[in-house]
C-alpha cells in the first residue's frame, strides 16, 4: 500500500475514534488540532444559516441602510419594521460572521463582508436567488437519487432540460437572462484584465445573454465588432440591450441553438463566458466544435468560467456548483485538464491559463485549433 494510503486510513481510523477524540481534547498540542476539526465541521454543518443570515440582511435593506455609517440597534428594528430583540440576534449573527460590526459605542455598522457588497449588484442578486436553488437543497437526498428532476432550478434555467432549447419563449428566459446580466460585470472585469483583446478585430460570443460581455469588452476596446450568439428569445433581448448601449455600429445579436446551428465564421475570438459548465460533456463537444467552425484559422477560443481546480477558490467551487448544477439538471464544474481533454476532442490545442485576480469569479482558457 501507498504511503499516502497508509497515511489517509491512519488519519481517518484516529479522527473517526470517538475514543481518540476525547483523550486528544485533554492532550496539549494535540487538542489544538482536535478542536480545529470541530472547528471546521461546525462552520460546515452551519453553512445553511450562515447563508440565511445574509439573505435576511438582504431583505431587510440591512446593507444599504449602513451605508453611511452605524447605527444603534433600535433605529435598525425601526427602518427594517421588525421588532427590536428579534432584529438584534439578527445584528449579533450577521456580526459574528462579519457581514456586520458591532462598534466600541454598541452600534452596528458594515463588517468586511457587508462593506464588500455595497454597489456590488452581482453578489446581491446571486444571494437572493439562492432562495430558490435551496428550496430544492430542503431535502438533497431526492436530488442525488435522481427522483427529484422537477426542480425549481430547471424551472430558472429551463435550457438545461430542454430538448428543444430554441423554442424557449421570452417568458422562460427573461429571468435567469436578467439574473445573469446584474452578475456579469464582475466577470467581465476578471477576463478583461487576464485576456488582452488587442488582436481581436472580430469576436463572438457564445451563450452571450443579454450582450453584457460583448458591452463591456466594445466599451474598452473601441477597435472591436462583437456578435452574441444566444437562443432566439435571449437574442432578442439582447438586440433591445445592444440598442439601449448605443452600440449598433460595433454590436450585433443572432439567434441559434449553437449545439447544431451553424453560426457565421471567421471570428477571431470566439468566447464561451459561464456557459461550459452548464452542459454535459456531450453538448459541450457540440458547443465546441460550433466555435472551432465559427473561428479564423488562426482564432482563439476563450473559455472564462468558474473552474474546480482554481487556486484556493477550487473546492468552494466544486462543493457549490456540483450540487447547483445537479439541481439546474445538466452540467458540472470542470478542472482545467477536464477542459483540456473536451478541447482536444474537438480540434483545440493545449489551453494556455490566464491568471485571474478572483478565481472564484471566473478562471479564463484560451486555445488555439490544432
Ligand atoms: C449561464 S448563462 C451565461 C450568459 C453570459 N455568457 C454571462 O456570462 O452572463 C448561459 C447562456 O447560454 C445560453 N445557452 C444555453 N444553451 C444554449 C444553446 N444551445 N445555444 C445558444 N445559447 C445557449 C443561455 O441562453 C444563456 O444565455
Amino acid at each position: 500500500m501507498a504511503l499516502n494510503d497508509l497515511f489517509y486510513q491512519f488519519r481517518n481510523r484516529l479522527l473517526g475514534s470517538a475514543r481518540f477524540r476525547r483523550i486528544a481534547q485533554k492532550i496539549p498540542l494535540i487538542h489544538r488540532l482536535a478542536n480545529r476539526e470541530a472547528v471546521a465541521l461546525f462552520r460546515v454543518f452551519s453553512g445553511y444559516v450562515h447563508s440565511q443570515v445574509m439573505l435576511a440582511c438582504v431583505r431587510l435593506g440591512l446593507i444599504e441602510m449602513l451605508r453611511d455609517g452605524p447605527l444603534d440597534v433600535p433605529d435598525i428594528a425601526t427602518r427594517a419594521g421588525t421588532p427590536v430583540e428579534r432584529t438584534r440576534h439578527l445584528l449579533h449573527a450577521a456580526a459574528a460572521l462579519e457581514i456586520l460590526e458591532r462598534r466600541p459605542d454598541g452600534k452596528f455598522g458594515l463588517g468586511r463582508l457587508g462593506a464588500s457588497m455595497i454597489d456590488n449588484p452581482s453578489v446581491v442578486a446571486m444571494v437572493e436567488h439562492h432562495a430558490i436553488f435551496y428550496e430544492d437543497l430542503v431535502d438533497p437526498v431526492p436530488l442525488i437519487r435522481g427522483t427529484q428532476t422537477e426542480t425549481k432550478m430547471s424551472r430558472l434555467w429551463p435550457y438545461a432540460t430542454s430538448a428543444g432549447p430554441e423554442a424557449l419563449e421570452s417568458a422562460d428566459v427573461t429571468n435567469y437572462t436578467a439574473f445573469m446580466a446584474a452578475s456579469q460585470a464582475m466577470v467581465a472585469e476578471q477576463v478583461l484584465e487576464a485576456f488582452s483583446f488587442r488582436d481581436c478585430r472580430r469576436l463572438l460570443d457564445i451563450g452571450g445573454g443579454a450582450g453584457a460581455f460583448v458591452i463591456a469588452v466594445a466599451t474598452q476596446w473601441k477597435h472591436i465588432h462583437a456578435t452574441v450568439a444566444d437562443l432566439p428569445a435571449v437574442a432578442e433581448i439582447a438586440t433591445q440591450a445592444i440598442a439601449a448601449a448605443d452600440l449598433g455600429d460595433r454590436l450585433t445579436a443572432v439567434s441559434a441553438d449553437a449545439t447544431s446551428d451553424e453560426l457565421p465564421g471567421g471570428f477571431d475570438v470566439v468566447s464561451l463566458v459561464r456557459v461550459l459548465h452548464d452542459h454535459d460533456d456531450d453538448k459541450v463537444l457540440d458547443l465546441l466544435r460550433t466555435a472551432r467552425s465559427a473561428m479564423a484559422d488562426d482564432g482563439v477560443l476563450l473559455v472564462a468560467e468558474p473552474m474546480a481546480d482554481a487556486r484556493v477558490a477550487g473546492p468552494l467551487i466544486d462543493a457549490y456548483f456540483q450540487l447547483y448544477l445537479l439541481a439546474m439538471g445538466s452540467g458540472r464544474p470542470r478542472t482545467t485538464d477536464e477542459l483540456s481533454t473536451l478541447f482536444d476532442e474537438a480540434g483545440f490545442g493545449a489551453p494556455r491559463h490566464h491568471q485571474t485576480s478572483v478565481p472564484l469569479i471566473t478562471s479564463v482558457l484560451s486555445a488555439a485549433p490544432k
